[in-house]
């Protein structure tokens, strides 16, 4: 089938929407038809050329959510009408990985799926006869995609799909962070460092969990606000004083967690500064620039801190996307704040403008 989709033609130029060819699910795959995706900063920093591993011409799109149109051969957890929420992050609850309750890190398609191919090999994409290569296992800056089974999330059909779309990837990231990794307990006092999608979920995540503070820090007044929308107990503007001012709050000691969320390798050394000695656990979630690195004195370790790492918050896609939702709908959490802006596909490179800008937390694609 033709279908119309955001191409990354050339790194650092302008997505190019037009008309692509999509072919139907082989064994194991499914055709989805998208009805909205958020634009995330993965997108445009693969679109910059300067993610190494990116490759071009490629559907970009990872945070679809849409319905079941078709389902190829073997498929048993989907059927035609299903809501799903697109996984770029799967779970085949087969490998070493999804049997472990350690990690949500599949290992099932990997490979394939870092080459841009669906896990035969091959793309379903293309133009001309030319194949175009998948991104993230996802494409969903597009009319339809296709996509492996493990790697959509059946979500209740009353949640609507340009409010879902948002725990594709950085929402949920926010709160599994807190939920997940973290672990959160009741009563403890948290620290999260940025309030952009993730951050302002990981607020989100540790209110849920029952922290009794949350303080959040930006750079950004605007972002703040929405931070005590989702239950901050406190702001604080970022800067050098950041650590020494949470320290004060703390007695000294610092906060029993702190979340990374900007990306920022200084932050993350601010992160880890800022847990108490003796328990206190930072949680990165933010991807650093190509070849940086964090830089943590042992002594902080020694006296008990500790650092985890976050990847799609911990989150089982197949088996927590959903409950997240759920979450949701039940009035949990609000979602409604992050919705910025809604585009239409054409305009996908606005979507990535007013992200430079920083104007709103996310636009979303509505097809
Ligand atoms: N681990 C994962 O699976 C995963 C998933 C999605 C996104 N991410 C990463 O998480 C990070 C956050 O994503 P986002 O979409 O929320 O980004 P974002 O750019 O919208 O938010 C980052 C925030 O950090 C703030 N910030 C910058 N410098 C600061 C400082 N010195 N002190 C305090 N705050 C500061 C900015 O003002 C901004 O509000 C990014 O690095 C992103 O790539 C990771
Ligand atoms: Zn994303
Ligand atoms: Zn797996």
């Amino acid at each position: 089938m033709k279908i119309r989709a955001a191409v990354l033609e050339e790194f650092g130029a302008p997505l190019v929407v037009q008309e692509v060819e999509l072919a139907g699910p082989q064994a194991g795959e499914v055709l989805v038809r998208l009805h909205a995706c958020g634009v995330c900063h993965t997108d445009m920093y693969t679109a910059s050329g300067v993610d190494p591993s990116g490759y071009a011409p490629t559907v970009l799109g990872h945070e679809g959510a849409g319905v079941v149109e078709a389902i190829g051969e073997g498929v048993t957890s989907l059927r035609v009408g299903d809501h799903v929420v697109t996984l770029f992050s799967p779970q085949c609850r087969e490998c070493v990985h999804c049997r472990s309750d350690k990690t949500n890190i599949c290992l099932a398609i990997r490979d394939q799926q870092g080459k841009g191919h669906l896990p035969d090999g091959t793309t379903r994409l293309s133009r001309d006869g030319e194949p175009i290569r998948h991104f993230m296992g996802t494409s969903t800056f597009a009319e339809a995609t296709v996509m492996p089974e493990i790697a959509l999330a059946k979500i209740n059909p009353e949640a609507p799909l340009d409010r879902a779309c948002l725990f594709a990837c950085g929402l949920s990231t926010g709160l599994g962070a807190a939920m997940n990794t973290a672990k959160v307990e009741a009563g403890s006092f948290c620290v999260v460092f940025g309030a952009g999608m993730v951050g302002l979920g990981a607020v989100a995540g540790a209110r849920l969990m029952g922290a009794e503070r949350i303080v959040c820090v930006d750079l950004s007044a605007d972002r703040l606000a929405l931070a005590k929308g989702q239950g901050a107990t406190d702001v604080m503007v970022g800067g050098p004083d950041a650590v020494a001012q949470l320290l004060e709050m703390t007695d000294g000691f610092g906060a029993d967690y702190t979340f990374e969320a900007t990306g920022n390798v200084k932050v993350m050394a601010q992160a880890v500064e800022a847990a108490r000695m003796g328990w206190g656990l930072c949680t990165v979630t933010g991807v650093a620039g190509k070849g940086e690195t964090l830089d943590v004195l042992p002594r902080w370790l020694i006296t008990g801190r500790r650092i985890a790492g976050s990847s799609f918050g911990g989150v089982k896609g197949r088996d927590q996307v959903p409950q997240l939702v759920q979450r949701y709908l039940d009035g949990d959490i609000d979602v409604d704040a992050f919705l910025s802006h809604s585009i239409t596909l054409d305009e996908v490179n606005k979507g990535f403008d007013l992200m430079h800008d920083q104007d709103g937390i996310r636009s979303v694609i509505a097809f």
